[in-house]
């Protein structure tokens, strides 16, 4: 079927997995207590912090943009032209927007998108990172459609 199961049971506080959805890599990353509170600490830098434009299921249209914060769950393509963002963190990240320890960032162009997949100024990306229709079947189990 067109819908992913995927069972979350096994990812470690701050992992990131990759599953494919309709033929669309999908990340999934389980947020650590600490990198949530730090996505209030540059929205002045972004270009839409609540997801006001354009979002994906009503759930996203915030600061987490996640039905439980601690797990994301976003299309790993960049809204600019369609390249793989790379997931940086340990100062990679932060080497590109000072202050922000942990991030997504594409090789292709430079846009760069926080760990709420919201997208900073200044890059070409014109959007958030898309957040995919999902829901939780039990505590542990992501359907992903
Ligand atoms: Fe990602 Fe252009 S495709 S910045």
């Amino acid at each position: 079927g067109a819908d992913v199961e995927v069972d979350i049971s096994k990812i470690e506080p701050g992992q990131l997995i990759r599953v494919m959805w309709r033929s669309k890599p999908v990340w999934i990353v389980r947020r650590t207590p600490e990198l949530l509170a730090s996505l209030a600490n540059h929205e002045d830098q972004l270009k839409d912090p609540n997801s006001e434009v354009e979002q994906q299921p009503a759930f996203a249209q915030n600061r987490y943009r996640s039905l439980k914060e601690e797990y994301l769950v976003l299309v790993g393509i960049c809204t600019h032209l369609g390249c793989s963002p790379q997931h940086l963190k340990d100062g990679a990240f932060e080497e590109r927007v000072e202050g922000v320890p942990e991030g997504f960032f594409c090789p292709c162009h430079g846009s760069k998108f926080d760990m709420a997949g919201r997208v900073f100024e200044n890059v070409p990306a014109p959007s958030n990172l898309v957040v995919p229709p999902y829901m939780y079947l039990d505590d542990t189990t992501l359907l992903i459609g």
